[in-house]
């Protein structure tokens, strides 16, 4: 509800930590959630690791907000 929010209004909001806190909270717990995010740890592979081959189907681009994507998101 919080990242939504900042979206919309277009405020800062450090979505990378919030996710990474819940990852680190579900691995420290030993329940083996932390699997529940896997395009976040998926990202975090292509940055230590450039040149894994990979389909281009499977590639996700970043985006600025726009006012386009506020609209789809309200
Ligand atoms: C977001 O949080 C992470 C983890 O605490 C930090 O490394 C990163 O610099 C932060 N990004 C911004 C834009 O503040
Ligand atoms: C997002 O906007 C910033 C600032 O205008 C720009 O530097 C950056 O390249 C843009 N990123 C993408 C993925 O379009």
């Amino acid at each position: 509800m919080n990242i939504i929010t900042c979206l919309v209004l277009n405020r800062p909001y450090n979505v990378s930590k919030v996710i990474c806190e819940y990852l680190k909270e579900n691995v420290r717990s030993g329940s083996g959630k932390y699997i529940m995010y896997p395009r976040f740890i998926m990202m975090m592979i292509d940055d230590q690791f450039k040149d894994i081959p990979k389909d281009a189907k499977d590639v996700l681009g970043l985006r600025n907000m726009t006012s386009e994507t506020i609209t789809r998101l309200t």
